[in-house]
């Protein structure tokens, strides 16, 4: 098996809980972003956390790095947003991605992120509540906006681990 580094951005602490998850199944090291532990041209997989589309970091991380694959952590569903994320986030078509559902933590948004958040949160909240009978993932949904929510689960890492065991 290569040995490769997992490197991530993380901006509540989501991305980081699945790169140290990554790195325990894998053995390999886990570096945030930037480490200088982590030489320039280093095979890396690379964890970022997803805002509006984007896997945050990906650009900076691909000049310094040699991405092997990449994980984006949301709060959707792991493996939603698949052809968006790739798209918006450039990356390339031989590089394989994967969506690992996260959480979302309104407390611990600052700044920037609280600021264009608290409109599309109250969107959210508003037509998530304007439904009667709400399914268990749209009351999740709700419940992930109002107080936040911690979704990182283990096996949300199953496609990615079966992915590197073929490498
Ligand atoms: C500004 C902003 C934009 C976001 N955009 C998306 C999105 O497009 N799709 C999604 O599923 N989650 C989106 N999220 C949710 C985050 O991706 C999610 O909370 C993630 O788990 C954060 O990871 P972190 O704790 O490592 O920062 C967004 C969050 C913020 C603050």
């Amino acid at each position: 098996m290569t040995i490769y580094t997992i490197v991530y951005t993380s901006n509540t602490g989501f991305t980081k809980k699945y790169a140290e998850l990554l790195g325990e199944r894998t053995g390999l090291t886990v570096r945030p972003s930037g480490s200088r532990d982590v030489p320039k041209g280093s095979e890396v997989i690379y964890l970022g956390w997803v805002a509006a589309s984007v896997v945050k970091g990906f650009d900076v991380a691909s000049k310094s790095y040699t991405v092997k694959a990449v994980c984006g952590v949301c709060m959707g569903p792991t493996g939603s947003q698949l052809e968006e994320v790739r798209k918006k986030t450039k990356i390339p078509a031989d590089v394989p991605l994967f969506t690992l559902q996260g959480g979302f933590d309104p407390n611990k948004l600052h700044g920037f992120y609280k600021f264009v958040m608290r409109p599309v949160l109250k969107k959210m909240k508003a037509k998530l509540e304007s439904i009667e009978n709400r399914t268990p993932e749209e009351e999740l949904a709700l419940e992930m906006v109002v107080s936040g929510k911690d979704l990182v689960d283990e096996r949300n890492l199953s496609e990615v681990l079966d992915w590197y065991s073929g490498q």
